[in-house]
Order: structure tokens, then C-alpha cells, then sequence
């Protein structure tokens, strides 16, 4: 539905008709496949992303219209075999919300190899490596793309990149525990540490924060990363109006021991951003979409 909101603005088209056999059983404005009288007087436009139905609805259209009246948005959606051990989910129905690479972060890639001949950026949380794998295909040779997350994710995000044709440059991660209270900060902070034995200024050209998204870590986390962050390079949040509450129903029960109600229904990365990113005069907010209150936040480290 986003989807088709965003055509439906920047296009100023608007539909005759919405289909999808699902949605058609709890919403009387949309139509199932079936109800459809005459499907060859439209053009379909196919809005769905999810490798899963993705095909099956491409092939049920298929059946019932020419080729040349289906422009099909999600036509070169990738996918990868079951021996990727997680670029396999990737638009799976339990992937489906980290099924797309970070934009920003992407734009941020293309512009940093204009300006420098190497590069090194870091990724904390990494999904199912929808971001990663994006993101190092646009790398070369000498640069190097690190990664944080759970030591297992990380070990299976390595193996995959290793195999993803096209991918050359250099690629580490440090993945942490799952005990409750460890997280990639800690990770960061001995990396603070190396940097700081070898009086380096900054080690990232572009840094994306993008796990757990609660106060916990990521306020550590941050305070980390603007360090580790170079002058004039870029550091990214994702997510900055997630809740708990408003996200998803199981981890709100595993969380109601952890958390107080009002930090479930709190936006903890904008909580962050205010207590550490907002008035701190190094770091200067970049927006890189029309909007002035950007659900990404990304800000430059200045020479300050
Ligand atoms: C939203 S996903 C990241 C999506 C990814 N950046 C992308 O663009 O596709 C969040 C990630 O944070 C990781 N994460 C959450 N809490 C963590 C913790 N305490 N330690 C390490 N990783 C954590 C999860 O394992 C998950 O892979």
C-alpha cells in the first residue's frame, strides 16, 4: 500500500482498482482476482515485493492478461538459493520489513568513492544483509565494509558475501553474545581503543546504526560511533520513529519485563538523536529526501 501510495503521488495516477485476494476479505474496497470482470481492460501494475507471492502473482496475472499490460515494479528482485544462509530470507514473509537496502547509505557510498580513492564504512545491525550486500557491490578492491551484529548473523552474513558473485573488497564483522545486556557497543569500544593506539583520527567514512533500537545500546553506541566516525564522513540512523508497541506484538510480550511501558511505546532512536546528536555543533543533519523530519537520520561529522 505504500508502494502504490508513493506511485499514486509522485505520478498523479490514481487506480481503478486495487487487487489482492487477502486484503479483499477484510476491506470491501479491494477486489479479489476473481471479482475482477474484465481484466484485459486495464494495465496491472504489480506493487508486491515479497519473493514469496511475488511469482504467484505474477504468474495469476500473467494468465489472464498479455505480457505488454503488466509493468511489473519488483521484476528484478533478487534472489538467492538456499546455500546463502541469510541472503536466502531476504523477501521471505519473516524478512519482509529488512527485505531493502538502506538508501542513503548507498547514495552515501557513490558520493565518499568520488571524493576518496578508498573507503571504509561499518554497518551495526545487519538483518538479513539486504543493506550489506548492496552496499558492497559498490565497493572495490581496497576498500572495506565492517559489520556488528549477534556473533551468528555475523558469521552467516561473511559466509555469504564471500560467495556473492562481483563482491571484492574487504569485509569483516565482529559479531557479540546474546546475553541480554551485550551488544555491538562493546564491539565499537575496542575498536576506540585501537584507533585511539594508533592516533587515528576517525576510521569510518560512513557509519549506519541500524540494531536494536533501544536506548540501551544504541545511546553507547552512538556516542561510539561519532567518535569512530572521520571528519566529513557520515553517520546514519535508521528507524528513528520505531516503537516497541507500535512494531510488533510478540516482542512486546518478551520485552514487558525488560522495559517500562512508556519506553515500549517510546521512539528510543530519536531519543538518542536528542540527547546526542541534537546541539552537538561537529555533527551537522544532512537530508537527503524531501522530508524535513526524515524517518532516516543522517548527520556529517564538520572539521570543528
Ligand atoms: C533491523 S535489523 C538490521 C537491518 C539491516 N541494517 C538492513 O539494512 O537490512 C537489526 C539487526 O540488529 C541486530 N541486533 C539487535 N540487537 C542486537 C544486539 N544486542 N547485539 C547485536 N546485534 C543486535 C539484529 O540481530 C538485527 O540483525
Amino acid at each position: 500500500m505504500r508502494t502504490k501510495a508513493l506511485l499514486n503521488w509522485k505520478y498523479g495516477v490514481e487506480e481503478a482498482l486495487i487487487v489482492d485476494n487477502k486484503l479483499a476479505l477484510v476491506n470491501p474496497e479491494i477486489a479479489s482476482l476473481d471479482q475482477v470482470k474484465n481484466p484485459e481492460a486495464y494495465i496491472w501494475l504489480l506493487t508486491c515485493g515479497n519473493l514469496d507471492y511475488h511469482k504467484e502473482i505474477l504468474r495469476s496475472v500473467q494468465q489472464l492478461v498479455p505480457e505488454n499490460q503488466i509493468l511489473d515494479l519488483f521484476a528484478h528482485l533478487p534472489v538467492y538459493s538456499e546455500k546463502y544462509h541469510l541472503l536466502s530470507k531476504l523477501g521471505s514473509p519473516e524478512g519482509e520489513t529488512v527485505s531493502w537496502p538502506c538508501r542513503e547509505f548507498l547514495e552515501l557510498v557513490s558520493r565518499k568513492k568520488n571524493e576518496r580513492k578508498t573507503i571504509t564504512v561499518a554497518e551495526i545491525g545487519v538483518g538479513w544483509g539486504a543493506t550489506s550486500v548492496e552496499v558492497c557491490r559498490r565497493l572495490h578492491k581496497e576498500d572495506v565494509y565492517m559489520c556488528f551484529d549477534f556473533e551468528d548473523v555475523v558469521e552467516g552474513l561473511l559466509h555469504d558475501l564471500g560467495m556473492v558473485p562481483g563482491i571484492c573488497c574487504q569485509v569483516t564483522g565482529k559479531g557479540n553474545s546474546h546475553r541480554a545486556c551485550d551488544s555491538y557497543s562493546w564491539s565499537l569500544s575496542e575498536l576506540l581503543f585501537e584507533m585511539r593506539n594508533r592516533h587515528q583520527d576517525g576510521i569510518f567514512d560512513i557509519a549506519f546504526l541500524d540494531g536494536s533500537h533501544t536506548f540501551l545500546h544504541d545511546a553507547s553506541a552512538c556516542c561510539l560511533l561519532k567518535e569512530l566516525v572521520k571528519p566529513d564522513g557520515y553517520l546514519i540512523f535508521d528507524d528513528v520513529f520505531w516503537s516497541c508497541a507500535e512494531a510488533n506484538r510478540e516482542l512486546y510480550q518478551e520485552w514487558e519485563d525488560l522495559y517500562t511501558k512508556e519506553q515500549l511505546h517510546d521512539y528510543q532512536v530519536q531519543r538518542v538523536i536528542d540527547a546526542f546528536m541534537t546541539g552537538d555543533r561537529r555533527f551537522q543533519q544532512v537530508y537527503m529526501t524531501q522530508s524535513l523530519n526524515p524517518s532516516r537520520a543522517v548527520y556529517r561529522k564538520t572539521d570543528l
